[in-house]
């Protein structure tokens, strides 16, 4: 039975309010087919009783929370791109390294990490490329806002289908042993990334300065001016020579203008500008 426009409303309405998810009609299809499951497994008759027994309860529940993580959409594969990635190797690691000699350390954040992808990716760029590293304090933080997503990243385990997108055989043999799931990130790899379930659109709470901050396809999903808070927080997180990387069909422009983008290979690096980065260290 197709979804009425009262109860994709309601649905909308409370992605929007929680997540900053924006569903627009003609998205009732994607409703559907994520809410279905659940209103099934809780034994509902159909998910227009789903809905309404949900809009009768109010508030914010566990039944809420299931659906605002069933309409975000965790598609991710290890290096996505590929092109950030050389950034990353070319440029970005080896100006760090540089900036931050006297303290030995490097704070890097993969926001909005989904399953844990591309977090590891960065792990195992950092473990191949900078050995040199291993003196160091690295910290790589993932968030989510789906805890779903936060606990299967922690597990680390992919099936056969997911390490064969963008993996390297050589780097499934390095880094992973297989079990009976597919394939385990070796617990040393694991150890260097810390995740965490976080709501992008409530308070950010105990995050370090970083040095880079990879916010990749998740501002698509927000409207502008929820695209505009994000980016301004990440300019309070960010060091004013920090790093950011967004997603291939994201840009800062007509969004938030303290930022610039700088091409870097086949790749745009986004840095706050100048005078923006010149206060910030002032009141550091
Ligand atoms: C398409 S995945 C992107 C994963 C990874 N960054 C990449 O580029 O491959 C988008 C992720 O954004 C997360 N997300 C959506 N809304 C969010 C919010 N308000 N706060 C935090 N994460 C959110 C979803 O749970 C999902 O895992």
């Amino acid at each position: 039975m197709p979804l009425t426009k009262e109860r994709f409303e309601f649905v909308s309405q409370l992605a929007l309010q929680r997540s900053a998810i924006v569903l627009k009609p003609g998205k009732e299809y994607l409703v559907q087919s994520r809410l279905d499951p659940l209103a099934k497994s809780g034994g509902y008759e159909s998910l227009g009783v789903f809905i309404d027994d949900m809009r009768r309860k109010g508030g914010f529940g566990e039944m809420h929370r299931l659906v605002i993580e069933a309409l975000t959409t965790n598609e991710t594969l290890f290096f996505r791109d590929l092109h950030p990635f050389d950034a990353i190797e070319k440029k970005l690691i080896p100006e760090i390294m540089v900036r931050r000699a006297k303290e030995r350390r490097i704070d890097i954040w993969s926001g909005a990490s989904s399953t844990g992808q591309e977090a590891y990716s960065v792990a195992m760029l950092l473990r191949e490329k900078f050995p040199e590293l291993a003196s160091w304090k690295v910290t790589i933080i993932g968030t989510d806002l789906s805890s779903k997503a936060v606990e299967k990243a922690r597990r680390g385990i992919y099936s056969q289908i997911e390490v064969n997108r963008g993996l390297p055989m050589p780097l499934l043999v390095k880094y992973f042993e297989k079990v009976d799931a597919g394939w385990q990130i070796r617990p040393d790899l694991r150890k260097m990334v810390d995740f965490r379930q976080m709501n992008l659109i409530e308070q950010w709470s105990h995050l370090p300065r970083f040095d880079l901050v990879m916010m990749r396809n998740v501002l698509i999903y927000f409207d502008v001016s929820t695209r505009k808070k994000i980016l301004d927080g990440i300019q309070n997180t960010l060091h004013p020579e920090g790093a950011l990387l967004l997603g291939a069909s994201e840009t800062t422009l007509n969004v938030a203008d303290a930022w610039q983008a700088e091409n870097c290979g086949r790749t745009l690096v986004y840095r706050l500008k100048g005078e923006r980065g010149a206060t910030r260290t002032l009141a550091n």
